[in-house]
């Protein structure tokens, strides 16, 4: 099962209540904007991992593919290389991986989780992959499904996540995995993106929990009319089927490469996500002066800089890895917060301010408190 933009998902499990009412955009962005907010999720994480390929691609190696250099990359994304997937080499590989990792710190057995989610844009099946990963971990009694809102998607995976373990249902534990391959769909002739996007895949336990850690609140957005700044469309070529009469001219599936308005894409960024995490703490009963961390999408370490400018953190409160990873689109929040917790820099209690943001356009926020 594929699942596109985890707010139907949230409408049919959350209830209606959990949206509010849509309000303006940019102008160049007019249709409606769908919001969804609540607090604590009942559910909290107690395993994390990451994996990501073997092959590095630097900022210098770029030099010999495109017009660029390591200075105008480094200085204007703060990404020093990227990590890619080879031909043979699969996104469910890594996501296995990462999978495994997450299992073993939570101590959960595999047969005891009851969801697997995978949120993904670069599936190596389009059918989905989260049922391949669960059987490959041993998860045979879980319900697996993909989730895509690009950038976005392990921020809303693990929104979906929490409502399946805080509703009344007989799921105690989910596994929520962020893998994605965008080096797969990225025009390696176009300057403005494919410096940008690395390959990876991160994992992360939650369980039902209705104590004071865990998903203390959070914020999801998405508006279809900036769809226009960022996509991967679909582009077939027609085929004819000897259908009787005249035939029947039918489309042979192929995607195009990703599209980006590179300037768009980061006004909206550094508008928004300051406001969806004001709305997370807010659903959470927070501020930010309770925030320890802030761990945003990994995409530009300049938007970065803006978000925690706007809500008057310190660059030492950022969690941020992009430098070595490039972005990794879902798996980019998973992979950063599973090396902030093996190197000691979160601490349980400590309060995790995440928001993830791209393509649809989508974003969102989760409050985490770990441990
Ligand atoms: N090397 C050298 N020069 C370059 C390169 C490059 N790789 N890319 C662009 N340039 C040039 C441009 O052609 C332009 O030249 P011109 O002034 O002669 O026209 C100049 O550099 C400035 O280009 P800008 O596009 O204005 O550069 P900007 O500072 O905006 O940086 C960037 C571009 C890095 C893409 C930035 O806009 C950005 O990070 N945007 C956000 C992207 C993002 O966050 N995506 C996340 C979502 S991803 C997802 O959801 C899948």
């Amino acid at each position: 099962m594929k699942l596109s933009l985890a707010l139907g998902l949230l409408s049919i499990i959350g209830g209606a209540d959990a949206f509010s009412t849509s309000r303006s955009f940019s102008p160049r962005i007019k249709s409606q904007l769908h919001m969804a907010t609540a607090g604590s999720l009942g559910c909290r994480p107690i395993g994390i991992g990451s994996a990501a390929p073997k092959t590095i691609i630097t900022n210098s190696d770029l030099e010999d593919v495109v017009e660029t250099s390591d200075e105008w990359i480094s200085t204007r994304t703060g990404i020093s290389q990227r990590r890619v997937l080879q031909h043979e080499e699969t996104i469910k590989g890594l996501a296995t991986d990462a999978g495994k990792q997450a299992l073993e710190m939570s101590g959960v057995d595999p047969e005891d989780i009851d969801l697997v989610i995978c949120a993904t844009s670069s599936s190596d099946d389009l059918f989905g992959d989260a049922t391949s990963i669960a059987a490959a971990l041993g998860c045979k009694n879980a319900m697996g499904f993909d989730l895509t809102a690009a950038c976005s998607g392990f921020l809303f995976s693990t929104v979906t996540a929490g409502q399946f373990l805080n509703n009344p249902s007989n799921m105690k534990n989910a596994l929520v995995v962020g893998a994605d391959a965008l080096s797969r769909w990225v025009d390696w002739d176009d300057r403005n993106s494919c410096i940008l996007f690395g390959d990876g895949a991160g994992a992360m336990v939650l369980t039902r929990d209705k104590g004071s850690h865990g998903v203390l609140g959070y914020s999801a957005h998405s508006n279809g009319g900036g769809y226009d700044e960022l996509n991967l469309g679909y582009c077939g070529s027609p085929r004819m089927v000897a259908t009787p009469g005249d035939g029947t001219t039918l489309s042979e599936g192929s995607y195009k490469k990703i599209a980006m308005n590179g300037r768009e894409v980061y006004k909206f960024a550094t508008r928004e996500v300051p406001r969806v995490l004001n709305e997370a703490l807010e659903a959470a009963d927070l501020t930010v002066d309770d925030v320890d961390w802030l761990l945003l999408h990994q995409a530009n370490i300049r938007i970065m800089e803006t978000v925690a400018s706007r809500l008057g953190m310190p660059m030492e409160k950022v969690i941020t890895n992009l430098a070595d990873y490039g972005n990794t689109s879902a798996a980019s929040i998973p992979i950063a917060l599973d090396e902030a917790v093996r190197s000691g820099k979160v601490k349980k209690g400590d309060v995790i301010a995440c928001a993830g943001f791209g393509a649809g356009l989508s974003w969102g926020s989760a409050i985490l408190r770990w441990g």
